[in-house]
């Protein structure tokens, strides 16, 4: 049995405040590509994790990773006694802000759930999924919604920008979420456009990307180097970054602006896909 850890993106955030438990504020749009890592799940006694792929080697699969989090979570919520050998295909750069953890922990739930054959409620998964980290929630949905709270209070968007053609650039610079988050500047800039996805996009911001440029200068110019894109609706850096998106009017546009961004960064990773 399998399932994909679809890339996560953020096509706005917005930072409202800081709450005294040190989290964040949020207004935020998820939306997720059709690309991602590959979680798959075998018969076991236990609980165990392999992993694979290009990203394998910079992320543990020990204890301490979140798809063991996850299948432990579960497996005690559920009160399950069967075990599950997992093999996670690593294909997204790790703490890059695309969802990375948060959506191979949300493939596990989904994935465990079918493989376990548990009647767990929406509402009972979502509790499991919060308790994971904050785009947890969201991760387990993989559809376009609106986050608030920590991003973890979610409410139906619309979906005028699915099959929306997306080219996603990393400069292969791993940031930590907290220090990001802690270099926000304290201004809270307003609320998102609530219109359609596209509204949103084009009206919203992400607050995270002046931080995130502070740690990894990297950040600005992989959004020059999209933002010049001939056919680019936006790029925007996706959660804490250092991962960056634009959207195109088409594949053919993203296509051709993925040409052009590799051969001037032959060296940064890129992702050619299109919304979910
Ligand atoms: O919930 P999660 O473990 O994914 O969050 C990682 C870190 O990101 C938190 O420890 C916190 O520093 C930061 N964060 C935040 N506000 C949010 C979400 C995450 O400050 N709403």
């Amino acid at each position: 049995m399998r399932e994909t850890a679809y890339a996560k993106l953020n096509l706005a955030l917005h930072v409202r405040g800081r709450e005294p438990d040190g989290y964040h504020r949020l207004e935020t749009l998820f939306a997720f590509c059709e690309e991602g890592d590959g979680l798959s799940v075998d018969a076991a006694d236990g609980l165990t994790l392999r992993v694979k792929g290009p990203f394998a080697a910079e992320l543990g699969s020990g204890a301490d990773n979140l798809v063991l989090s996850a299948a432990r979570a579960m497996r005690h919520t559920c009160s399950v006694e069967a075990g599950a050998a997992l093999l996670l295909d690593k294909r997204l750069p790790i703490a890059s802000g695309i969802g990375g953890g948060s959506a191979d922990a949300a493939a596990a739930l989904r994935l465990l759930r079918r493989f376990w054959r548990l009647s767990i409620t929406d509402a009972e998964l979502h509790a499991i999924a919060a308790g994971l980290g904050a785009d947890v929630p969201a991760c387990v949905r993989s559809e376009t919604v609106w986050g608030e709270g920590r991003g973890d209070r979610l409410s139906a968007a619309p979906r005028d920008l699915q099959s929306a053609a997306v080219l996603l650039v990393n400069p292969r610079v791993a940031l930590p979420t907290p220090a990001v988050f802690r270099g926000w500047d304290g201004v809270d800039r307003g609320p998102l456009a609530r219109g359609s996805a596209r509204d949103a996009l084009l009206a919203g911001r992400n607050d995270l990307e002046p931080p995130a440029i502070v740690l990894a200068p990297a950040v600005a110019e992989v959004l020059d180097s999209l933002g010049a894109c001939p056919g680019a609706i936006a790029a925007r850096m996706s959660g804490s970054g250092a991962t960056c998106f634009a959207l195109f009017d088409g594949e053919a546009a993203r296509d051709v602006a993925a040409e052009q961004v590799s051969a001037s960064h032959p060296d940064w990773w890129m992702l050619r896909t299109r919304l979910r």
